[in-house]
């Protein structure tokens, strides 16, 4: 089986992905070409979730390399650092955007030696196992989660970390889906995750779809679904892990957290390692996406529903403080609390991103 959200064509020449704006109503693809297709898709979170949008990137850096050729060696690579360079602002957050680019850069710089052509199948390698390499530690990350549940679970979920975030099955829906394959009755109840609805729109769509129990609640129903005893876990993904372990993931994650310690409720998160970011100290140095207002007052209604003068405060992500993560389960293994000891020690010495 291979990924559908984002497709890297044969001839090399463009990247088709679900347009994940017009899900659940409508299953559409669109064609991503030039720097500016793949700025904006990701942008208007056309592609969304950080492994889906490093993946993305990456396959559109080596697409866009390829439509430009070339014959000057310097030129080319001076073009490649400004295309990668652009697409990476923009969105900030999630550091896989970032890594997938750097991956694709650091792959046609190691193949100079053979030219243009020599470069760009470089490129596309890369490019592809940045993807294969997502697909293989979804499983693997996945294969733990099933080790912190059981049959009849009730898991509560915010924003969406399935296959359309990722590859295949997912960081924190993964768990849920490969458990559903083997046989497993998982009951979710999933945050529909305001401004954007992700909840709503992708995760109740894939659960759906893999066949497993889904109740879709309001963001403000958490806690009432955790008092009433219907919640064994919270599963979320993220955009980025500090050293410390404070973790970036979709607005309103640290609320989710937030109540989970007080109703004594385990809360996981799943990522790829090289979603933990050695090079941000702590969750204050994780630049944080700030959006348009119209998200919060009239997208989504007929309507707008706030007057038209009132100021807004939309910030895509919040920091789940270290403290508040019972386990982050990576695909190298599983970090738990104090996370300046577990995540040194899950990279060891050769940390590979
Ligand atoms: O703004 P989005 O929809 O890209 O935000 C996505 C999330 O916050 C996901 O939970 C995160 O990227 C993990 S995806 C496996």
């Amino acid at each position: 089986m291979r990924p559908e959200n984002v497709v890297l064509a044969d001839d090399g020449k463009s990247v088709v992905i679900i347009d994940q704006t017009l899900l659940p109503n409508r299953l559409e693809h669109i064609t991503l070409k030039t720097p500016e297709d793949f700025y904006d898709a990701i942008k208007a979170l056309k592609v969304r979730g950080a492994p889906a949008i490093g993946i993305c990137a990456g396959m559109g850096l080596y697409v866009t390399m390829n439509a430009l050729g070339g014959t000057d060696r310097e030129q080319f690579l001076t073009e490649m650092h400004n295309i990668a360079a652009y697409i990476n602002s923009s969105r900030p957050t999630a550091v896989n955007l970032f890594h997938a680019l750097r991956r694709v850069e650091n792959a046609a710089m190691e193949h100079k030696d053979g030219g243009i052509a020599g470069m760009l199948e470089a490129m596309r390698k890369e490019s592809i196992a940045i993807q294969d390499r997502d697909v293989a530690m979804c499983k693997a990350i996945s294969e733990y989660g099933l080790t912190f549940v059981k049959d009849g679970d009730g898991i509560l979920t915010h924003c969406n970390a399935g296959p359309l975030a990722t590859s295949l099955y997912g960081t924190g829906l993964g768990t849920l889906i490969l458990g559903a394959e083997r046989g497993y009755t998982f009951h979710a109840y999933t945050d529909e995750t305001r401004p954007l609805l992700q909840g709503a729109r992708l995760t109740a769509y894939e659960l759906d779809k893999a066949g497993i129990d889904v109740t879709l609640i309001c963001d403000n129903m958490a806690s009432i679904v955790m008092k009433q005893g219907k919640i064994n876990a919270c599963f979320v993904g993220c955009d980025r892990v500090a050293a410390n372990g404070d973790t970036a993931n979709k607005i309103g994650t640290s609320g989710v957290a937030v109540l989970a310690k007080h109703y004594g409720i385990p809360f996981y998160v799943f990522c790829p390692s090289s979603t933990i970011d050695m090079e941000c100290g702590t969750g204050a140095d994780i630049k944080i996406e700030e959006r348009d207002s119209e998200e919060i007052k009239s997208k989504f209604y007929r309507e707008p529903m706030a007057p038209a003068s009132v100021k807004c405060y939309n910030p895509a992500f919040d920091v789940t403080d270290a403290e508040l993560i019972t386990a982050i389960i990576t695909e190298k293994g599983i970090c738990r609390y104090p996370y300046t000891e577990s995540i040194p020690a899950l990279f060891g010495k050769d940390r590979q991103c």
